[in-house]
């Protein structure tokens, strides 16, 4: 049985104020880790204030990026070494945002992943197709090279233990998520791709969210599919009722 996962994805939003206080006020009331595994992943600059407020409680921390070395002259990056010493759980890799803003590509998110595991961070890669791309028939063909290339030459133990976040871009801050079968079938997809690249005990433990308008009215739906493990929330994250109630939905 996976464990579901339901991660925050704050982006660009909120002040240090107000993300302690998100910490302080959900750290305690968090379901139990044994049931659900809970997170938000922040932006770099609250990482510090929000890994010593979570301390030793089941709200774990992630970070929203970071880059593919451990030190050196990277004027502006963040890595592995640094978020880790901070005590950050997970780190989103190749989030559509990083893929369509800064030309992130399926060769550098797997370079990132490979330098997370190094460093015991564990990676949240994402993968999603398009508008354009789903109507031009390419959603197979985009979905399995971004998957295969983003994973590739990782270690079976360590594809079971990251998690592979499924957003279709047209889904994401629009309202319009997908359907439940969609995000059911195209989860099965990304799990039928790590079986062909890593056999099934991989495809069977890799843990794989849904993203894109995710919130408190439409995440049981999600949550019942065979193939959706959790989700990662943009909007919905942001306030602690509508966190809270995303995981009192598990
Ligand atoms: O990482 C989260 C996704 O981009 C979804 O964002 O829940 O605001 O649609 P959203």
């Amino acid at each position: 049985m996976r464990k579901p996962i339901i991660a925050g994805n704050w982006k660009m939003n909120l002040s240090l104020k107000d993300a302690v206080a998100f910490a302080e006020e959900v750290k305690g009331t968090v379901p139990a880790s044994s049931k659900v595994d809970a997170a938000v992943c922040a932006p770099s600059v609250f990482l510090a204030h929000l890994t010593e407020a979570a301390a030793g409680t089941d709200l774990k921390i992630g970070a929203q990026n970071m880059y593919d070395q451990e030190s050196g002259a990277y004027t502006g990056e963040i890595s592995p070494v640094m978020l880790k010493d901070l005590g950050v759980t997970y780190v989103i890799l190749g989030h559509s945002e990083r893929r369509e803003y800064f030309g992130e590509t399926d060769a550098f998110i797997n370079s990132k992943a490979k330098k997370a595991f190094e460093h015991g961070l564990v990676p949240i890669v994402c993968v999603g197709e398009t508008l354009e791309q789903r109507e031009g028939g390419q959603f197979e063909s985009v979905i399995r090279e971004q998957t295969a290339n983003s994973l590739k030459g990782l270690t079976v133990d360590q594809v079971k233990n990251l998690v592979v976040a499924y957003e279709p871009v047209w889904a994401i801050g629009t309202g319009k998520s997908a359907t439940e079968q969609d995000a059911q079938d195209s989860c099965k997809f990304v799990r039928d791709v790590v079986a062909a690249e890593f056999g099934t005990e991989a495809a069977e433990a890799v843990r794989i969210q849904y993203g894109g308008s995710v919130k408190p009215e439409n995440i049981k739906e999600y949550m019942a599919q065979p193939d959706i493990d959790g989700a990662l929330v943009g909007g919905a994250s942001l306030e602690t009722g509508s966190f809270l109630k995303l995981l009192e939905a598990i």
